[in-house]
């Protein structure tokens, strides 16, 4: 679609999109007591936004996260909601995609659709919409639903949220939309996205019925199961695209991953180390896992397995080390056939000017990056 081409960044021609993950969380994703954590503060959101626009950072992925999980430091019990945060970014911001993650099941969708058209018309074409169907329990409770539909109807319902959302987003002056879940009278949506074409969709989904909505429904699909090698990786990459290819879409494929990079590789380790062994924040790893369903008693060696991954990276690709290792695991991402990844930080704001400083420029020369913007 030509008018997609002409959105900016997610559409632009580097080869590995790079983007920054969980900025609108107190903490990110690092399960850290370390006090130089990201508070997520929106002082630092707005200097993060205008550094990673100038140095060509192409996106930025917030999670939807209505309440933290405990532990020493809350984790992730800070945030700025998402589309109201990506508002806020996007105003900041020129060149990069700047996504919301919205629950689907908690959203109305003719609020969505006018808050989502908002933010896409203050980015001129740049907002993106990570859907999520969500699976706290805790969070539906907040909203007052005392019982969340099972697996499968969540994505039935979700399937309608969209459709109906697309359509406001369309040419349609006025219409009623009926679904089983969804009775919708007279709508009239004005104005519509940027440009005539509407905002990238991008979803997460895993389970077969998770990732049959993606291929539906999405441009990107975000898969962050922690692979066994960067073999089995590709193979998933490439069975999605195969299976987009069939449906007649070009998806893109996506991963997420951490990344702590250091002028030696010891002191790259080290704090590695540091923030995920010393200063871990267990109890918060406890509380996730125990969300999840994932009980110490009934496996004690895979329970330990999962709360060090969990405090390892949140199922990411860690890429600690130094400017060339990094450029170089970010280089292997891309020949394992992803298109992209989103990635972290202990504190985005302190550590995005050496990656950009040093490992943007190895990009370059390894043909996986365009010049830097004004360039
Ligand atoms: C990159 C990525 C980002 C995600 N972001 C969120 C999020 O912000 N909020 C949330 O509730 N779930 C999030 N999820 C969870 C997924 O939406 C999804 O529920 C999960 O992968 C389980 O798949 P299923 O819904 O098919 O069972 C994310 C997953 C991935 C891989």
């Amino acid at each position: 679609m030509d008018a997609m081409q002409s959105r900016i960044a997610m559409h632009n021609g580097n080869q590995l999109k790079l983007g920054l993950f969980g900025a609108n969380c107190s903490n990110g994703r690092a399960m850290t007591t370390a006090p130089e954590r990201w508070t997520a503060s929106w002082d630092d959101c707005e200097a993060l936004a205008e550094l990673a626009d100038a140095v060509g950072i192409d996106f930025m992925l917030p999670i939807g996260r209505w309440r933290g999980y405990r532990g020493a430091t809350d984790h992730q019990g800070a945030t700025l909601e998402s589309i109201a945060w990506a508002c806020g970014m996007l105003a900041r911001t020129r060149r990069m995609t700047v996504l919301a993650t919205v629950h689907a099941p908690l959203i109305n969708p003719v609020l969505a659709a006018k808050q989502m058209v908002t933010a896409d018309l203050i980015g001129r074409g740049r907002f993106g919409l990570n859907i999520v169907i969500g699976w706290n329990d805790g969070e539906f409770g907040m909203f007052g639903v005392k019982k969340q539909a099972e697996h499968d109807a969540r994505y039935a319902y979700g399937q309608e949220w969209i459709d109906a959302i697309l359509r406001m987003w369309g040419p349609e002056e006025e219409f009623d939309f009926l679904g089983e879940y969804l009775d919708l009278k007279g709508l009239r949506v004005k104005p519509k996205p940027y440009g005539g074409a509407r905002p990238l969709i991008m979803n997460a989904g895993s389970s077969p019925t998770g990732r049959a909505y993606a291929l539906r429904n999405s441009d990107a699909f975000f898969t962050a199961v922690r692979y066994a090698s960067l073999a089995d990786a590709a193979r998933d990459a490439a069975e999605v695209k195969a299976a987009g290819q069939l449906m007649g879409r070009n998806i893109g494929v996506y991963t997420v991953g951490e990344v702590v990079c250091r002028p030696t590789r010891s002191e790259a380790q080290d704090y590695f180390h540091y923030w995920t062994e010393e200063a871990a924040d267990w109890g918060a790893a406890d509380y996730m896992l125990g969300l999840k369903g994932v009980k110490r008693a009934d496996d004690p060696s895979l329970y330990d397995a999962k709360r060090r991954a969990l405090i390892h990276g949140q199922s990411g690709f860690p890429m600690i080390g130094t400017p060339d290792d990094v450029a170089g695991e970010l280089a292997q991402i891309s020949a394992a056939g992803f298109d992209g990844i989103g990635f972290s930080f202990l504190n985005y704001l302190r550590e995005l000017p050496y990656f950009a400083q040093e490992v943007l420029p190895r990009l370059r020369r390894m043909g996986l990056r365009e010049s830097a913007p004004g360039a």
